[in-house]
């Protein structure tokens, strides 16, 4: 339904539920949850009864509801009104109380509301993940994760383990207390509008499939580049590294929703099962072979934006001798019918020349050029799905040159994917509601979060003993390496424009 005030594409009404966050004075309530909580009241996805119920360690109610306040008025595009804060506000409540404390969870216990004898309840841990076990322990503990009154769901984000054992550790730990459909596994980069769009793309365009193929596709170059360092983070990104901070996560997912088979009907199974199936194909990665399958490297200082930003090495917290890479590139290989030979290069790198996220499909040439004769040699197409910004579709084409002869000149068609003045959802309110109404299709299953894990493990070994890394200088593309990851692949290395 289009709701012409607001011109947002109303999604159904979520019944009315507890939503309780963990860490509601942390980074992420105040920048992503409740700037996505205010919209989602704004525009009605949630039920007016609705608590919000923080649970807040050593503050005030006064001083946490101004910090949200602040929050909101940082993070909204648009101003709040007092009147529009006091309606949101109103369905605020603070719950005082350190997590590992039994006393939190039966103050929490109290101050669930009951809709029609029902406690539904979401529990947000915007939390580190050492505390994740604890918090759901702490529910168990207080009775709050039966669903015979009502539903339980908890909603963890990345990074989930730092390496497959970890990752098997801390889904054993989350999986003894709540049931697997009651776990919902955030990967932000699934919430995006842009990034469902692949889907529909390709399942609700019956043109496409014929092409979608080793016979068709030369290769494949899923992309995430930014021109942010790692900003206040240097504690988690020494030991994360790019490739596990969003190759393991968020670009693997992304490379899941392009390979995979299309599923027997959209569920959260059916969905995730095909994608385990891409993951389960994935080659795995020789170490030996390892420096002609991927790439790392680190930002030297340089210039964004005309100013000068400093070194990795320089930042706050990070080592001078540190070697963790912010640009990683490796290329897969997915050993199934439709894939055998399709080179597919997930890159990222921070501090780079733009911050884009593509999905490229680099078709092959055609097998003959009949225009031969003229200076203009026909380029292979490409089809772009420009994820984030400016959000749309872009194929590139070759056409006549106009005039007397038939030279050739690449003609770029471009399809937004928003019309103008359109509200594009932002991920967490995507996802926020999809949790409320219990649909996990875009939730990541402990399956496929481990099977991701194994993929990367044979690199995450090899890398970790290095002493020196490639630099690069911050805001340019100059990594010298990747033009060699992408030789013999069609057009080379795509660096947005
Ligand atoms: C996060 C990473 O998951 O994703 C960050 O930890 C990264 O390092 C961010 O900057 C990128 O998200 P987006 O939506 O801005 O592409």
């Amino acid at each position: 339904m289009v709701s012409k005030e607001q011109n947002v594409i109303c999604m159904d009404q979520a019944d009315p539920a507890n939503i309780v966050i963990f860490g509601a004075a942390g980074d992420l309530t105040k920048r992503k949850l409740m700037p996505a909580l205010y919209k989602m009241v704004h525009c009605g996805l949630v039920h007016p009864e609705s608590k919000i119920i923080g649970i807040v360690n050593n503050r005030t109610d006064e001083v946490w509801l101004s910090l949200i306040k602040d929050g909101l008025k940082e993070n909204l595009p648009e101003p709040m009104s007092e009147e529009m804060w006091q309606h949101f506000s109103d369905m605020l409540k603070m719950v005082p109380g350190d997590l590992a404390d039994e006393e939190t969870y039966s103050r929490l216990t109290n101050a669930l509301e009951v809709y029609d004898g029902r406690k539904n309840a979401m529990f947000y841990c915007a939390i580190p993940p050492q505390w994740y076990g604890a918090a759901a322990i702490g529910l168990q503990n207080a009775g709050l994760v039966d669903e015979a009154d009502g539903y339980r769901r908890i909603v963890i984000e990345k990074p989930i383990g730092t390496n497959l054992e970890t990752a098997q550790k801390l889904n054993h730990e989350m999986q003894a207390v709540f049931d697997e459909s009651q776990i919902y596994r955030i990967d932000h980069y699934l919430g995006k509008e842009s990034v469902q769009n692949l889907l529909v793309y390709r399942f609700a365009n019956g043109i496409m499939e014929p092409l979608w193929n080793r016979n068709y596709i030369d290769h494949i170059q899923i992309s995430a580049s930014e021109t942010l360092g790692i900003e206040y983070r240097a504690r988690y990104y020494e030991k994360s590294g790019a490739l596990r901070d969003m190759i393991q996560s968020h670009l693997m997912q992304v490379m899941t929703l392009v390979a995979m088979e299309p599923p027997v009907e959209f569920t959260a199974d059916a969905v995730r099962d095909e994608k385990m199936k891409v993951l389960r194909a994935v080659r795995r990665i020789d170490p030996d072979e390892d420096k002609h399958l991927s790439v790392a490297a680190q930002y030297a200082s340089g210039q964004i934006d005309g100013e000068t930003v400093p070194a990795y090495v320089s930042e706050e917290g990070v080592s001078p001798e540190s070697a963790t890479e912010t640009f990683a590139a490796v290329k897969f290989y997915i050993d199934n019918w439709r894939w055998q030979g399709v080179p597919f290069i997930l890159w990222t790198g921070k501090r780079l020349e733009k911050k884009v996220s593509e999905v490229v499909i680099r078709f092959r040439k055609p097998p003959f050029n009949l225009f031969d004769s003229h200076a203009t040699v026909p380029k292979a197409n490409a089809l772009v799905f420009r994820l984030q910004p400016d959000e749309g579709i872009v194929l590139r084409m070759n056409a006549k040159m106009p005039g007397l002869t038939t030279d050739i000149q690449r003609m770029v068609m471009r399809a937004p994917y928003a019309h103008e003045g359109m509200h594009v959802s932002e991920a967490y309110e995507i996802l926020l509601h999809d949790v409320l109404m219990g649909d996990a299709t875009l939730f990541s299953r402990s399956d496929e979060i481990e099977e991701s894990w194994d993929i990367v493990e044979p690199l995450i070994k090899s890398w970790q003993d290095r002493f020196s890394i490639e630099r690069y200088r911050a805001g340019t593309w100059n990594v010298p390496a990747m033009d060699e990851l992408l030789e013999g692949c069609e057009g080379g290395w795509h660096k947005p424009t």
